[in-house]
């Protein structure tokens, strides 16, 4: 396992099929997935590890953000990582960021209002890591549905040659989707962001028996959403271009997000078409404790 800070070293190290998984950090069983895919599929597994400020709209959200280098490392190493690319700010941002990439449209929805400036900041160092490491593939959850359908649609646009590959999200055994930000949750918050992948899986069984209405499907998530949540948005959204849809009838994911006290949480379910209609992607669940909770002792 090697550790690099510089993109010149990164290509130097990376041989043969080159499988890229970019993190900030602080990585739980659903970064393990996604490094999992890599290793099936390349010579050289490259994680990268940077808290990017440039998609940050808060400041207070940057500095909270959990970060341990170490720990990382470890958990990256064990799951089949070769390389751990962890540049500091100088490597990332040398200069000061005069060219940004905004993949028009798709930024503007769902997440966009309520967080400007995120996409373009994702998108940004996403380029800039897709241009610096070169990889022939690229790991990215379906956690994020819009970041993983802007980055796509950035790819395609600029004729990057590097294959974008969405993963299944991981939920911990009771269902709530794995975010490196559910260590703020206290037990009570953490028991009401429970309802968000409840009422996302009700609406998976009702798609699957034949529903097909947006306003129906949503409003199977509203329902199963008390008061202790405050919701910014349910949408069903086409996959690809991130509008919102009125009738299911291509592949979409059903994203909401919501707050569980000061805790932004957001989910989905994927939904792809097969011969028999269509089938929601509900993701992986952990059978005991996620990594994210493991103590020094543990
Ligand atoms: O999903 C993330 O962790 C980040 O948005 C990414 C893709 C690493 C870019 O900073």
């Amino acid at each position: 396992m090697r550790i690099t800070k510089s993109f010149a070293e990164t290509r130097e190290v990376a041989n043969g099929v080159v499988g890229l998984v970019p993190t900030m950090g602080f990585l739980h069983e659903g970064h393990l997935s996604l490094i999992e895919a890599a290793r099936h599929e390349s010579d050289t597994v490259v994680m990268s590890l940077f808290v990017n400020p440039l998609q940050f709209d808060r400041d207070e959200d940057l500095a909270r953000y959990p970060r341990d280098l170490e720990r990382d490392v470890a958990l990256a190493a064990a799951a089949g990582a070769d390389v751990v690319f962890a540049p500091d700010l100088g490597e990332m941002y040398p200069d000061e960021q005069l060219t940004r990439v905004n993949v028009a449209g798709l930024s503007d929805a769902l997440e966009g209002p309520n967080r400007p400036g995120h996409f373009e900041g994702v998108a940004t160092v996403v380029a800039k890591l897709f241009a610096g490491i070169q990889p022939h593939r690229s790991y990215f959850g379906r956690k994020d549905a819009q970041q993983l359908a802007v980055v796509r649609r950035m790819a395609h646009d600029l004729s990057m040659p590097t294959e974008v590959v969405g993963v299944p999200i991981v939920r911990e055994a009771d269902g709530l989707a794995l975010s490196s930000r559910n260590i703020f949750l206290s037990e009570g918050e953490r028991e009401a962001g429970l309802q968000l992948s409840r009422g996302l899986m009700q609406a998976a069984d009702l798609v699957e028996a034949g529903e097909r209405d947006a306003k129906a499907i949503t409003n199977a998530v509203y329902f199963e959403i008390g008061d202790e949540l405050s919701v910014e948005y349910v949408t069903l959204a086409d996959q690809k271009t991130v509008s919102a849809l009125t009738t299911l009838d291509r592949p979409a994911f059903l994203a909401l997000a919501a707050w569980s006290g000061k805790t932004r949480l957001i989910d989905n379910v994927h939904f792809d078409a097969d011969e028999d209609g269509f089938v929601g992607d509900r993701g992986i669940r952990l059978a005991g404790r996620s990594v994210l909770y493991r103590t020094g002792e543990d």
